[in-house]
């Protein structure tokens, strides 16, 4: 009995199964080793060479519709099923969503990207230069006697003889003033360190360095571009305190005070007009040329803006502290 039937009866059943586990006992009944279509291949084993051909043509073709039917049915159960799961979900409308905690930028590097801005819209280009550095670029060019009390174990991490993490960023002056001509303008950002721990003191610190040379710069320009850039940062109202300093590759050289809210005068800056010793060294005319040169701490200035007492606070990672300068990320 190879009929077409067969395959009617069998859609049929599996019409009547609800589930994947009555599905697959059907799909044993007609499909499996012991199942419909084995049998009746076994049955025209002994056939005649063409009948036996013709009836498993048949066989195989009503095996392929079989399967197709089961696999049919075997998406709509499943399918059913998931429609059922959906439904009998209860969604409640009211719970709250799940809130997902933005990172924000660190109060240090909000500030380094504030006067950044500032210096390239008048056009200072940013560079970047080494945190370990040698004796040359961090001391000798720069016109640091051998004796400065600044070289000796007590402010320096030395790693060798020669080697240190620099103490200043204008070890960027050197390495910058020796590859390129004038005029330059350049500004540089990063870390550097001294051993020092307080309040006001960490052993790594940031600091900005600007520099400018180029024919016929005065002190007048050095004095205004600070002026112009404190009040940008601090507002026209802070008061400003100029006043003479000392580094050996500046001259003459100056710092600058800023009045703090509890009416204390505090430094923020070295600046001054480039030493000719030290164009000397990078072999920058200096009978052509002048520049100045300004190194800011950005801790200081930090604090000034956001009113911090403790310097260390920025480095300690108390969530609740740095929680507080997530909405003044400057645009
Ligand atoms: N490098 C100086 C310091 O660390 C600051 C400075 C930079 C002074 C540039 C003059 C010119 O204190």
């Amino acid at each position: 009995m190879i009929s077409d039937d067969i395959v009617v009866i069998a859609k049929k059943e599996i019409y009547t199964v609800k589930n994947i586990t009555e599905l697959n006992i059907l799909k044993v009944k007609y499909l499996g080793k012991k199942g419909y279509i084995k049998t009746q291949f076994l049955l025209i084993k002994n056939l005649k060479k063409e009948e036996k051909i013709n009836k498993s043509i048949i066989l195989n073709q009503q095996k392929k519709k079989i399967k197709k039917i089961i696999i049919k049915r075997q998406k709509e159960i499943e399918l059913e099923k998931n429609n059922k799961n959906f439904l009998n979900q209860k969604i409640d409308i009211s719970l709250p969503g799940k809130y997902i905690e933005m990172g924000s930028e660190h109060p240090i590097k909000n500030i380094i990207n504030k006067i950044e801005k500032f210096f390239v819209k008048i056009g200072f280009e940013i560079v970047v230069g080494p945190e370990i550095e040698d004796v040359y670029h961090n001391f000798d060019a720069l016109n640091i006697p051998k004796h400065h009390p600044i070289r000796t174990e007590q402010d320096t991490f030395w790693l060798d003889k020669n080697i240190l993490l620099r103490t200043q960023t204008s070890n960027v002056q050197i390495r910058i003033m020796k590859r390129s001509k004038p005029p330059i303008r350049i500004l540089t950002s990063g870390k550097v360190y001294r051993n020092d721990y307080d309040s006001n003191h960490t052993p790594m610190f940031h600091q900005i360095e600007g520099l400018f040379i180029d024919k016929k710069i005065t002190f007048i320009d050095l004095k205004s571009i600070l002026i112009l850039f404190l009040n940008f940062f601090f507002g026209k109202k802070c008061k400003i305190r100029f006043r003479p300093s000392y580094f050996p590759f500046t001259e003459p050289s100056l710092e600058v005070d800023i009045l703090n809210q509890k009416k204390k005068w505090i430094e923020i800056l070295g600046a001054g007009m480039i030493h000719p010793n030290v164009l000397k060294n990078v072999k920058i005319n200096f009978s052509k040329y002048t520049g100045y040169a300004f190194g800011l701490g950005v801790e200081r200035l930090a604090m000034l803006y956001y009113n911090i007492q403790d310097i260390r606070l920025f480095y300690e990672n108390d969530i609740r502290f740095l929680k507080q300068f997530k909405f003044n990320n400057f645009i």
